[in-house]
């Protein structure tokens, strides 16, 4: 088995197939403008399921497509249609922001997608406007609920949590998973990228956002549902349905992680907080073997040692974090 330098083997691999979105969320993409790759730089479909066969072949089992926004990657459909068919990939997902899902959901189903994660931060319009600059609620629940006609599941939802902006929408998040059988996942807003003004006191805390929920629907914890997952499980006593928080900030879990990441033009980051991407690109089109570009990823997860929430959690308890201190790559490249 293929192991990191601190043991953890490769699992999980999040590809990123466009650099663009149609949001502009306050938490991730504040900016208008960014340096965006360029078209000639991004990896074909081709390109993206050759690697990923590699990977398969290294142990990775679970493939997520991001962004961006990957659905406004055209044709998606026909990537997921060529992921479907990798041969020992046990997982396929897509994490989106919602709002085309409602037109090419069918394509996506027809291909071979069989569940999605849809991010959702309030169900009141002009405040889903304000958070996400450029987004219309009312096509995110369109999309949401078109997924459930279609049969994907489990559909789970993302609510990144920001004190004094959503954190009283927990509730009716909450409210609106359970009345229509949702997942719904609470996220500790995180200081990824370089520009979205991260500070602790933005922050709730999983402890807080539990005590919202239980204190109105009592929960029963459950953990992670694989060892690797971020996110920790709860169920409603009651029976109706599940909710998790993903609490990288508070309960990070770097020592589980399993994770690789690879961007729309073909770099390997091994870190979601990393400064650093490997280019695999160059390899690729450069007409190497198999056997070599597989020998270049083995010899970088090999090396990686990543525990950037684990060290930001031993340095906020010594008041001693500076998120501007160290350059990321920008969320927008990475896909979460
Ligand atoms: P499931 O397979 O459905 O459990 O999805 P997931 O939670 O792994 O993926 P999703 O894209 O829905 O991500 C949800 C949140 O978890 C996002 O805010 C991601 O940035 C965050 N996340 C996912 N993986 C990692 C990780 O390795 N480290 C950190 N710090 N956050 C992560
Ligand atoms: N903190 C936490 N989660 C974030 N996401 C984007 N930016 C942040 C952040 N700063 C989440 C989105 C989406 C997933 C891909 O990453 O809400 O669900
Ligand atoms: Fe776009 Fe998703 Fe980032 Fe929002 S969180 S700006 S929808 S990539
Ligand atoms: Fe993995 Fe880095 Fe996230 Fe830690 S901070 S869980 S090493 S991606």
């Amino acid at each position: 088995m293929l192991l990191d330098a601190l043991k953890r083997p490769i699992k999980d691999l999040r590809i990123s197939v466009t650099d663009r979105c149609n949001f502009r969320c306050s938490y991730c993409m504040p900016l208008d403008e960014y340096e965006w790759i360029n078209k000639k730089e991004i990896l074909t479909f081709e390109e993206i399921a050759h690697l990923a066969t590699l990977f398969v072949g290294l142990g990775v089992e679970k493939i997520r497509l991001t962004g961006g926004e990957p659905l406004v990657r055209q044709n998606l459909d026909k990537l997921v249609a060529k992921l479907s068919a990798i041969d020992g990939l046990q997982d396929l997902c897509l994490t989106t922001n919602g709002a085309l899902l409602a037109e090419k959901v069918a394509a996506l189903k027809a291909a071979g997608l069989k569940r999605v994660n849809i991010s959702i931060d309030s169900l009141d319009p002009e405040k889903f406007t304000r958070i996400t600059k450029r987004g219309d609620l009312s096509k995110v629940l369109e999309g949401i609920f078109a997924a459930k006609k279609y049969g994907l599941h489990p559909i789970k939802l993302n609510a990144v949590i920001e004190k004094g902006i959503n954190q009283d929408d927990v509730l009716n998040l909450v409210e609106f998973s359970r009345d229509h059988g949702f997942a719904i996942r609470f996220i500790e807003y995180m200081d990824v990228g370089n520009s979205n003004s991260w500070t602790s006191e933005k922050l709730v805390s999983k402890k807080e956002i539990i005590e919202t929920i239980n204190s109105r629907y009592p929960l029963k914890e459950v953990g992670r549902v694989q060892g690797s997952a971020p996110s920790v499980d709860y169920e409603f006593v009651d029976g109706c349905g599940d909710i998790g928080v993903i609490a990288s900030v508070t309960e990070p879990f770097c020592p589980s992680c399993t994770r690789v990441r690879l961007t729309a033009d073909g770099k390997l980051v091994t870190c979601l907080f990393s400064d650093v991407g490997h280019d695999v690109k160059v390899l690729l089109r450069g007409g190497a073997s198999d056997k070599e570009i597989t020998e270049f990823l083995t010899s970088i997860w090999r090396m990686r040692a990543d525990r950037y929430s684990a060290e930001r959690l031993e340095a906020l308890r010594s008041s001693n974090y500076n998120p501007k201190s160290h350059k990321k790559i920008e969320m927008i490249s990475l896909g979460g």
